[in-house]
């Protein structure tokens, strides 16, 4: 009897352990009053996002459209509560106004495994990111930018050798548009950022690419291992998930060690960013700082390679995808094209069709699907229907912002999922463009993304090196737009690749 009666007592001790672990926190926002997305227990709403089923945007954007009409939702990321922000004059509350109560952005790094993005900017908090954010902000000047374009243009001119070598063949699926972009955006940034030539299409594998595959490919491990990382970090740190695998530190390692005493011995300056590093690094001596050593460098030497390749290749990818089925805005942005001069890069910035066309596709398509921002100092929301007085976010509550279903909301913009660049132009749409806190896909505020300047120079000179040069075409294997998303994908990537033809429109220059 007494054997049974401890049974019983040990039964009930692992069921109550069990319901304070696993079923009381997906009651967090009942209790509170929030309307909410009911989870089960262990997954919360994202057990489809963990069998990668279904990527994270895509679950959000569900949840969203389900909740019409509700300025906010509470969801659970797993056994994590989070609250979804669907009214854009909220989320200018919480990205402006009262930025001082959401500085943080989630993405937990683990600074003995990953010293090197432990100082990205995107991850820093507090003083530490004011400081890094201050730094860098001159180094993406309009006056730096305009420095940097004859590199890029050096990239466009083999990324357009490459296509038109590529494409007399005719391959009946095209190319693969993806795997082009990311070609031409490495070697873009790594010229920008070191002055080194990848090769990246004359090398069938250049090394630097590879580094790039080894961090942004999305095999299903990797994706577990991201999935673990951004979602469940205690478990990312016991299993000892690195972001960066240790070749590639010791590569960059290596690289920026290289770099920097190549140009010390000789006295060699370059206009890219390895040399405004080395100006900030000058600077903070002068000015007794310290502090800016080898690894502050390699460190953001690397950021601003990881952050400026992948974000802009499925930029570029999808504005190409999107170019190309409508064949009609395509013949109007040669047109505009053709009237500028090929040599001065940045008329071709300032192209208001070209703009509108990428403002589009980044609306339709945005590269990152969702972000996350952590409170940091309690905030209290608006009252919810039926609530006398708004529930209060605690600090280290995570907020999301669902840039995915934010962008293709009817209620901020007319027929979302249609690629009409004429929306963003509003002589020609006769209506106001989409509100500016509906459609955000650099964020918004102090934190806004820092590269935003060089990513649209970068994507634009690209895409209009392209179109200057060839007919752009769907194959039989190019997917409809929107294609549907790959829920391997960390950022928006369309399952089974984006495929186009590049019919050369005249004759080799070269
Ligand atoms: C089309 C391309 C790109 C898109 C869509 C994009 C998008 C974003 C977004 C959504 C954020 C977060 C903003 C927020 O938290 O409110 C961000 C942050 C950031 N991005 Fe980008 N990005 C792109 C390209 C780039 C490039 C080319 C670079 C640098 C070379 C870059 C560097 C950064 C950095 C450093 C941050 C962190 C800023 C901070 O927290 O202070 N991005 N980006």
């Amino acid at each position: 009897m007494s054997c049974l009666l401890v049974w019983l007592a040990v039964a009930a001790a692992v069921a109550a352990l069990l319901w304070l672990l696993l079923v009381r926190p997906l009651g967090h926002w009942q209790r509170l009053g929030v309307p909410f997305e009911p989870g089960t227990p262990l997954f919360g709403n994202y057990f489809r996002v963990l069998a990668q089923r279904t990527s994270a945007g895509e679950v959000l954007a569900e949840i969203y459209k389900k909740h019409e009409g509700k300025a906010y939702v509470g969801v659970f990321q797993f056994q994590e509560p989070a609250i979804m922000v669907r009214d854009p004059e909220l989320l200018r509350a919480i990205l402006v106004k009262d930025f001082a109560s959401f500085q943080r952005n989630v993405f937990p790094v683990d600074k003995d495994l990953d010293p090197l993005v432990a100082k990205n900017p995107f991850v820093l908090t507090g003083e530490e990111w004011k400081a890094s954010r201050q730094k860098l902000t001159s180094t993406f000047s309009a006056s730096r930018i305009r420095n940097m374009l004859p590199l890029v243009a050096e990239a466009c001119d083999a990324m357009v050798r490459f296509v038109r070598d590529e494409e007399p063949a005719s391959l009946p699926d095209g190319l693969d548009v993806k795997e082009l972009a990311s070609r031409f955006t490495t070697e873009s940034v790594s010229s920008v950022a070191f002055s080194l030539r990848a090769n990246c299409f004359e090398d069938p594998n250049p090394e630097v690419r590879a580094m790039n595959r080894q961090i942004m490919e999305p095999t299903g491990l990797r994706m577990l291992q991201l999935t673990l990382q951004v979602f469940m970090p205690w478990l990312a740190k016991i299993v000892r998930v690195r972001l960066v695998p240790l070749e590639v530190d010791r590569y960059f390692r290596r690289l920026v060690r290289d770099a920097v005493d190549h140009r010390e011995r000789s006295g060699v300056e370059r206009p890219d960013f390895l040399q405004m590093l080395l100006q900030i690094r000058k600077r903070s001596e002068e000015a007794g700082e310290g502090g800016y050593g080898e690894e502050e460098m390699t460190s953001h030497a690397l950021s601003f390679f990881v952050d400026g390749f992948e974000t802009s290749s499925v930029a570029l990818s999808l504005l190409l995808h999107d170019l190309a089925h409508s064949p009609a805005d395509q013949s109007r942005l040669r047109a505009e094209l053709q009237a500028l001069d090929p040599l001065d890069h940045e008329a071709v910035l300032h192209a208001p069709f070209l703009h509108a066309c990428l403002q589009e596709t980044l609306r339709l398509h945005p590269p990152g699907l969702f972000l996350r921002k952590e409170c940091t100092a309690a905030w209290q929301l608006p009252a919810a229907e039926g609530q006398g007085r708004g529930a209060v976010l605690t600090p280290g509550t995570q907020v999301l912002i669902p840039l995915l279903a934010l962008h293709t909301d009817p209620q901020h913009v007319p027929q979302p999922l249609r690629w009409w660049p004429q929306r963003w132009l509003p002589d020609e749409a006769g209506a106001a463009p989409p509100p500016r806190f509906a459609v955000l896909p650099f964020g918004e505020g102090p934190r806004q993304c820092l590269g935003m300047r060089f990513a649209l120079a970068q994507v634009k000179m690209g895409a209009a090196a392209l179109v200057r040069a060839c007919d752009i075409r769907l194959t039989p294997r190019s997917p409809p737009n929107p294609p549907p998303l790959d829920p391997s994908s960390f950022l928006y990537g369309a399952r089974g690749g984006l495929w186009l033809h590049f019919a050369p429109l005249d004759a080799r220059a070269d």
